[in-house]
């Protein structure tokens, strides 16, 4: 993922993660060594599940898209925890005491597992037992916090309720859970990695996958050839191949994260809001000092409006209850949400087929990522998981699902149709700024138009590859943003989040002069 906008006042246009560790290089696939499985992603999810079937025995290959660990996984707040706001208590109402208890063990094995693996390989990381807080500023609340406290207690969660916490917040209520965590998600990782090779394991980047075909085996057409493989396992965050439409069944949204310093320490402790989730806190020791990340403005992808306005929104919300001394990083995290909350992770479809997907970890996905490489590895060698029957992709919970599929299927038609129509490509570019893109209508096709920093402008389709929607500027990153399910595009038209696999249509228009450049 590029680095993206130019906006100074909000610090470096990177992660904090991806801008404090090594970049990757390793080869793209010329001839794969013989192989057991195909992992297709390689964030948290699939390194953890290379690395747990490599270190087992099986054979591994592991295609990237890009570089490793510099997608959704790069661009995290990176807290390890099994505390996700507020859920115990909705889970055992919508899926009863078992397997609300299946979702929190899996949830700490995953977080038990890192701090494990992190000691074992001793992988310098910065991770760090810490105590998660879901707070409420709103004495209403402090019921709905109760109860979350008797349903995490019920299944041996270590909850508490208290009413006092480090935040310079006028809190009414927490939930805290004890022992958890936080760490650098890309030294982590990066070191799985590294493991992953030395155990005997093969990674190829910059080879996107296109199409999978299944059967015995399963054939994988990537843009440098095709592999087959007897199971193969999707874990590109949104799903690139879709036999069971999962497009119906998972939300995007993206929110804003700010890394700051302060004039003094940092609160101790991961904060999140109980009532809309955001702001989201927690501190980062770096070489050059301690870094405070405060995340918000969520909105779903590709329907964020002005995003440079949502970080700058963020800024004075962190300026108001923090004496910050300067603003540091600005980056988005991307989420899919689930509708009934629990992710999909295990068989793609059918029982009997071997494609296997780990996606909608709803916002959790260091513990819930982890949690899906130890049940997918399970599942493709024959073992019993004890909790893989919550997270099955193919359940079925009507009264948990009904209304937000509705409400989701009609924003997704709103957003096919494309709005009203735009203006001509001709008139649109004399005023389009550096920075700025916009759809506009030529030769009859919606076309995508963006100008650089030097002033060109870049035009291509404004229909997304995946199933046809038209794409939203997104000011702050510079990309193409499908407000349908996700996928994300550069300014030239290059996949950078799927499910789309292709790239959006080049297209040749003339520009007529001069430009405007709104930013001087
Ligand atoms: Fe599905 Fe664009 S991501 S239509």
């Amino acid at each position: 993922m590029p680095s993206y906008s130019n906006q100074q006042h909000l610090g470096q246009a990177e992660s904090l993660w991806v801008a404090t560790s090594p970049t990757t290089n390793f080869p793209s696939l010329v001839t794969a060594p013989p192989h057991d499985v195909i992992v297709i992603g390689a964030g948290i999810a699939g390194l953890t599940t290379a690395y747990l079937l490599q270190t087992q025995g099986v054979r591994v290959v592991l295609l990237e898209m890009g570089k490793i660990v510099k997608g959704v996984t790069g661009y995290t707040t990176a807290k390890v925890t099994s505390l996700h706001t507020l859920i115990y208590d909705y889970l055992i109402t919508h899926f009863g005491e078992d397997q609300a208890r299946m979702y929190g063990e899996a949830n700490q094995a995953g977080l038990n597992m890192i701090a494990a693996l992190v000691d074992q390989l001793q992988i310098a990381c910065d991770f760090k037992r810490t105590t998660a807080y879901t707070f409420t500023c709103d004495a209403k609340e402090s019921k709905n916090i109760e109860a979350e406290v008797e349903a995490a207690q019920k299944l041996g969660l270590p909850a508490s309720y208290v009413t006092q916490t480090p935040l310079p917040l006028a809190v009414k209520a927490a939930i805290t859970f004890s022992e958890q965590a936080q760490f650098h998600p890309r030294k982590y990782l990066l070191k799985i990695a590294d493991a992953f090779i030395n155990a005997g394991g093969r990674i190829f980047e910059d080879t996107r996958v296109f199409k999978i075909e299944d059967g015995t085996p399963i054939k994988v057409t990537t843009a440098r050839g095709t592999l087959s493989a007897a199971h193969v396992v999707i874990a590109t965050h949104y799903p690139i191949y879709d036999p069971a439409l999962y497009f119906t069944r998972l939300i995007p949204h993206r929110s804003c994260v700010l890394g700051v310093r302060l004039e003094e320490k940092a609160p101790e402790g991961m904060f999140i809001d109980s009532v809309d989730e955001y702001p989201t806190m927690r501190n980062q020791p770096t070489e050059d000092g301690e870094i405070f990340l405060i995340g918000g403005e969520n909105y779903k992808t590709g329907q964020g409006g002005d995003i440079i306005a949502r970080y700058e929104r963020l800024e004075k919300v962190a300026r108001e209850y923090f004496p910050v001394k300067s603003v540091d990083y600005h980056w988005s995290t991307q989420d899919n949400m689930t509708l009934d909350r629990v992710p999909f992770i295990g068989k793609i479809d059918r029982s009997d087929t071997n494609i296997y997907v780990a996606t909608g970890f709803g916002g959790w996905g260091m513990t819930n990522g982890s949690a899906a490489g130890m049940i997918l590895s399970d599942l493709i060698l024959g073992k019993e998981n004890p909790w893989a029957q919550v997270f099955n992709p193919v359940r079925f919970k009507p009264v948990a699902s009904a209304k937000p599929l509705i409400t989701e299927g009609a924003n997704v038609a709103k957003e096919i149709v494309g709005g009203l129509l735009p203006k001509p490509a001709a008139e649109a570019a004399q005023t389009l700024a550096v920075g700025e893109g916009m759809v506009v209508h030529h030769e009859g096709e919606r076309v995508a138009i963006s100008r650089d920093d030097q002033g060109r402008l870049h035009a291509v389709s404004a229909i997304c590859t995946h199933m046809g929607c038209v794409v939203n500027w997104n000011n702050a990153e510079r990309s193409w943003d499908c407000p349908c399910h996700a996928s994300r595009f550069a300014s030239d038209g290059t996949v950078l989040h799927g499910p789309a696999v292709k790239d959006l249509e080049q297209k040749q228009i003339e520009i007529p002069q001069p430009v405007v450049d709104r930013q001087e």
